[in-house]
C-alpha cells in the first residue's frame, strides 16, 4: 500500500526522499510526493503516476533542505490525481503531513474543522490531520507547542496511521508516530532515515528504531527523542537487522521476482538454521512451548491472507498428520467476523510475510483477547504482528520485495514442517524412526529445490504456447490441490489471466462443463496413493479437449502425456515445497510473454496494510 519516506540529516534531502520512494515502489501505488523544508518554508511537489514523473516537475532539483518526507499513494480515499496526493498541508501551509492508512472518522473530523472555518482541496481522508494539528497548535502555550498539538490531533483519530508532520515554524524538526501502521527509523551516518519498510533504508543502515503504537518521536539535527502517550519522554533501544545491504537489490536479475524464485534455496537453508538437525531434538528455544500446554490444546486455527494462508494449508497437512490435532485454516478478513470459537485451549497461528497485514493482524487480537495464545509466524523482524503475538518464529528468507511472493511462501511452508515436527517431539505423537525419516527429508529440501528450478526452459517454452489465453484451470488433489491453489493465485495477480483452482475430485460436480478444446489445464500430482484417479481426471479433461501441463514426481509414461515436468520425489507433506516452483516459474514467464510489469503488478500491493 502506500509507501512513507523521510529525511533528517546534513545532506539535502530530496535525492534520498525520492531514492527512498523508489525503494519502495514495489508496494504498490498510483501517484507520489515529496515536501522540502526550505529555508522557514515548505516546499511541495507531487503528482498521480510514477515517482519518476517527480523529477520532472520544475524546481525540484533546486531543492537545498536536509529536511523531508515524501509519500507513494495507493488510493483509497478519492481518485488518483494531483490534489490527492500527499504531503497535504493544512490551510495556513503551516504543517505539511504524510500518511499511511485510513482515518475511518475523517468524515466527522472534516465536518468539526469545516465548522471551525477550514476549507479542504482533495477528497482524502489525510487531510484532516494537518488542519487538525493547526487546530490545536492554535489552542497551545508552551514549550512543546508543535509535539503537543500533534498529539491531540492524533488522539482524535480512529483508524490507522502512520504520520510523518514538518512545520515551517520548527524548521529543524520532524515528529512522527504511527498506530496499526508500519514505520521505521533508520540512524545512518549522515542522519535519520525514515520509512515504511525495512529494505527501503537498507542501503543507509541496519540500525533501526522500530516504534510502537502512539510514540511520538522528535527528530531535530543529530538528536532523536521518543515520547509515550502522555509525552512523557523516554529511550528506546536500537535494533540491529542483519539483512545484507544488497539483499534488497536486482543482483543481475532482471526482476525481483525471479531473482526471488532462484533464492529459494538459500531462503530453505536459512530458515531451517539450527532449528533442525538429525538426531537432536528441534530447537524452538526461542519460544519454548511446554508440553503440559500443548497437551491442553484440543485445536489449531492457522489464520493468514493469500500466499501465506496457501501456505497455512500445507501447514494443516503437517500439524494434523505429524501431531493428530485437529487444525482450521482460515482467511484472516473471514476469520475476524465468523465468530469462531475460540478459547485457552486453543492454539492460534497467524502467517504473515510482511507482519503487517492489517486482517491477520487484527484476527489475532480478537484470538487474544479470547484467550488463547497466538503465534506468528513472519519474515520481517519487529513487524507489528511480531509484536502482538506470544510467540513469534522467523522465516529467514530475506526481503521480498516483488509483490508475487514466492521464497517466503516456500520458507512459511517449511517453517511450519518444522514446527509440526517439534510439536510432535514434544508431545511424542510419532515414532523416533519417523521424526528422523521427516528431518532428513526436510535437510534434503534446498537441494531438491535446485532440482526443481532446472525446470525453467521447459516451463518458458509452454508458457511461450499458452500466454495469449483466457482461462486456465489448476487441478490436484491433496496438498496437490493447495499448490493448485497458490499456482492459479500467482498466475491471475502477475498475469492476469483468469484461473481456477479445483480439486480433481470436483470438476464432474460443475467445473467439466468449462472444459472445451485448447483450454489449459494445469495439473499437480505427486501422491502416489491418488495416481490413479489423478490420471483418471486428467484423461477426462484429455477427452474434452484439454491440453494439459502436468508437475509430478511419478512415472506417468504409460498415460503418454504431453507437457510432463518432473520434479524430486521427497515426504509427500513436503512435496508443495517442490511442485510449486515450475509454477511460479510459468506465472513469470507468461507475465514476461505479455510483456508486463511483474514485480507491480496492477492494483496489487506488497503489504495489505489497511482492511
Ligand atoms: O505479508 P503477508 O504474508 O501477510 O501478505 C499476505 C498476502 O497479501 C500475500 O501473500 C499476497 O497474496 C501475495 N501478493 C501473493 O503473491
Amino acid at each position: 500500500m502506500c509507501g512513507i519516506v523521510g529525511y533528517v540529516g546534513t545532506k539535502k534531502a530530496y535525492p534520498i526522499l525520492i531514492n527512498g520512494l523508489t525503494a519502495l515502489e514495489y508496494r504498490g501505488y498510483d501517484s507520489a510526493g515529496i515536501a522540502s523544508m526550505e529555508e522557514n518554508k515548505i516546499c511541495v511537489m507531487k503528482d498521480k503516476g510514477r515517482v519518476s514523473n517527480l523529477n520532472s516537475i520544475p524546481g525540484l532539483t533546486d531543492l537545498t533542505g536536509t529536511i523531508g518526507i515524501a509519500h507513494t499513494r495507493w488510493a483509497t480515499h478519492g481518485k488518483p490525481s494531483k490534489e490527492n496526493s500527499h504531503p497535504h498541508m493544512d490551510n495556513s501551509e503551516t504543517f505539511a503531513v504524510v500518511h499511511n492508512g485510513i482515518i475511518e472518522n475523517y468524515n466527522d473530523l472534516r465536518k468539526f474543522l469545516t465548522d471551525n472555518g477550514y476549507k479542504f482541496l482533495s477528497q482524502t481522508d489525510t487531510e484532516v490531520i494537518p488542519n487538525l494539528i493547526h487546530y490545536y497548535f492554535s489552542k497551545e502555550s508552551g514549550d512543546n507547542k508543535f509535539l503537543s498539538a500533534v498529539q491531540k490531533a492524533t488522539a482524535d483519530l480512529k483508524g490507522s496511521f502512520a504520520i510523518e508532520v514538518l512545520s515551517s515554524l520548527y524548521p529543524n524538526q520532524m515528529i512522527v508516530v504511527r498506530k496499526d501502521s508500519p514505520l521505521v527509523i533508520g540512524k545512518g551516518k549522515e542522519g535519520y532515515h525514515i520509512a515504511s519498510d525495512i529494505p527501503a533504508l537498507l542501503e543507509y543502515t541496519r540500525d533501526f528504531y522500530l516504534l510502537d503504537d502512539y510514540e511520538y518521536t522528535v527528530i531535530e539535527n543529530n538528536s532523536i527523542s521518543f515520547y509515550d502517550k502522555n509525552l512523557n519522554e523516554h529511550s528506546k533501544e536500537i535494533k540491529n537487522i542483519e539483512w545484507a545491504a544488497t539483499a534488497a537489490e536486482k543482483n543481475g536479475y532482471d526482476d525481483y521476482m525471479l531473482k526471488e524464485i532462484y533464492e529459494q534455496p538459500t531462503a530453505i537453508r536459512e530458515t531451517i538454521g539450527s532449528r533442525l538437525k538429525l538426531g537432536e531434538p528441534c530447537d524452538f528455544s526461542d519460544i519454548e512451548i511446554s508440553k503440559d500446554y500443548l497437551s491442553t490444546i484440543n485445536k489449531i486455527y492457522i489464520v493468514a491472507c493469500g500466499t501465506a494462508m496457501h501456505a497455512g494449508l500445507t501447514g494443516k497437512k503437517f500439524i494434523e498428520n505429524l501431531c493428530k490435532i485437529p487444525v482450521e485454516v482460515d482467511i484472516a478478513s473471514e476469520f475476524r467476523y465468523r465468530n469462531p470459537i475460540v478459547d485457552s485451549k486453543t492454539l492460534c497461528i497467524f502467517i504473515s510475510q510482511s507482519g503487517e497485514t492489517a486482517d491477520t493482524i487484527a484476527a489475532l487480537k480478537l484470538c487474544r483477547e479470547n484467550g488463547a495464545k497466538t503465534l506468528a509466524v513472519s519474515n520481517v523482524i519487529g513487524s507489528s504482528i511480531t509484536r502482538e503475538a506470544d510467540y513469534t518464529i522467523y522465516t529467514h528468507a530475506g526481503p521480498e520485495i516483488a509483490v508475487a511472493s514466492t521464497k517466503a511462501y516456500t520458507s512459511q511452508v517449511v517453517l511450519l514442517g518444522i514446527l509440526a515436527v517439534y510439536f510432535a517431539e514434544i508431545l511424542g505423537s510419532q515414532s523416533q524412526e519417523a521424526i528422523e525419516n521427516i528431518k532428513k527429508d526436510i535437510l534434503e529440501l534446498p537441494q531438491k529445490v535446485e532440482t526443481s528450478l532446472k525446470s525453467a526452459d521447459e516451463v518458458k517454452a509452454f508458457a511461450k504456447q499458452i500466454y495469449g489465453e483466457k482461462d486456465m484451470f489448476f487441478i490436484g488433489r491433496g496438498s496437490d490441490y493447495n499448490v493448485a491453489l497458490e499456482g492459479s493465485l500467482k498466475l491471475k495477480e502477475i498475469s492476469y489471466i483468469h484461473s481456477e483452482a479445483y480439486a480433481s475430485g470436483e470438476l464432474k460436480h460443475g467445473p467439466i462443463a468449462l472444459i472445451e478444446k485448447d483450454i489449459t489445464v494445469i495439473s499437480i500430482l505427486t501422491d502416489e496413493n491418488l495416481v490413479e484417479k489423478s490420471i483418471s481426471n486428467i484423461q477426462e479433461v484429455i477427452t474434452r479437449g484439454a491440453k494439459t501441463f502436468i508437475i509430478t514426481n511419478l512415472d506417468l509414461s504409460n498415460a503418454h502425456f504431453e507437457n510432463v515436468i518432473h520434479i524430486e520425489k521427497t515426504n509427500p507433506l513436503l512435496s508443495p515445497i517442490l511442485s510449486v516452483i515450475p509454477l511460479q516459474l510459468l506465472s513469470y514467464y507468461i507475465s514476461k510473454e505479455k510483456g508486463l510489469d511483474v514485480d507491480k503488478p496492477r492494483n496489487l500491493a506488497k503489504s495489505v496494510t489497511v482492511e
